[in-house]
């Protein structure tokens, strides 16, 4: 089966699939994204997505590029064309193509690539082996709650941790507060048993699985706090953990080089993890 890719209108050849050379996401990096996980041929919290889809593009102010209707059919549509039963969904909009002028063009509107792939989903097994992290400064703009394409900074941080043998790099600000990964949101599990992980505000993309697990978190009646956490919190900690729509809740059992609690993939992280497999299945079998 070739892969096909929904761009601007049509449903074309992944292997051919392009955008103008003056599109802004390629000039400016004037654009926004989503990553949906698809589990069982299902979108995993399509709304939340969808809604911080919303959230950004109206930050930027750049147009929906078709109805949220119409998206939620493109969405279906290439999932089906790819015949992905377990992957994700990639959503790209930026402000469209127009000759390069920093200030936003007039009349000239937005544009939309989604593509999706086969994944093969986190089991238990890879997980309870947990993955370490490094750590970086945070070198990034102001408004990361924007799930803007601009990830330059993200790269580069990626990139260190891989060369490191690490999973993920996370990120400390000026008084040594973690923000968040360069992919995932963080968590710490105190030695006194709390679950905590930095309020939603502008240092931090508000992770929809980081939703997520606040709501299951809460409705298990453990004992929640959101608040900035320092590197020398997580030296103390208990367990750790990072959430992502591809991640779900990872366990973290090192960080730059030391072990974190008894360097074994936590407990509560892991049953946090078999709710969040719960909440997936939950929605393979809504309508
Ligand atoms: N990354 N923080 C950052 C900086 C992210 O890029 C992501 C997601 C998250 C977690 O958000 P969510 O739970 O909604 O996936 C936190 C996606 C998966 C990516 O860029 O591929």
């Amino acid at each position: 089966m070739s892969r096909i890719a929904y761009v601007n209108g049509q449903y074309v050849r992944h292997d051919g699939a392009a955008v103008h050379i003056e599109d802004r996401g390629y000039q400016f990096a004037d654009g926004v994204y989503e990553v949906i996980a698809v589990h069982g041929g299902r979108l995993v919290d399509e709304e939340g997505h969808l809604d911080r889809l919303a959230f950004s593009l109206s930050e930027l102010e750049i147009d929906w590029p078709v109805a949220p209707a119409a998206l939620r059919v493109i969405l279906r549509q290439v999932i089906r064309r790819n015949g992905v039963a377990n992957g994700i969904v990639y959503i790209q909009v930026t402000r469209g193509v127009a000759p390069r002028d920093h200030a936003f063009p007039a009349d000239t509107d937005s544009a939309l690539v989604v593509t999706a792939r086969r994944k093969k989903p986190l089991d238990r097994a890879t997980a309870e082996r947990g993955v370490s992290v490094i750590t970086i400064p945070d070198i990034r703009w102001k408004r990361r709650d924007i799930k803007s394409i601009s990830l330059l900074p993200n790269v580069l941080g990626k990139q260190q941790a891989v060369r490191a043998g690490a999973f993920e790099a996370w990120m400390y600000d000026a008084e040594d507060r973690i923000s968040e990964g360069t992919s995932s949101n963080a968590w710490i599990v105190t030695a006194g048993g709390e679950l905590v992980t930095r309020q939603a505000d502008h240092a931090i993309l508000n992770g929809i699985t980081r939703r997520a697990v606040l709501r299951i978190a809460a409705e298990q009646g453990l004992t929640l706090v959101e608040r900035p956490f320092t590197r020398d919190e997580v030296r103390q900690a208990r367990e750790a953990f990072v959430t992502s729509t591809t991640s779900f809740v990872r366990p973290v059992i090192r960080m730059d080089g030391a072990a974190i609690g008894d360097g074994r993939a936590g407990e509560l992280s892991l049953r946090l993890l078999d709710y969040y497999f719960d909440h997936m299945r939950a929605q393979d079998a809504a309508p």
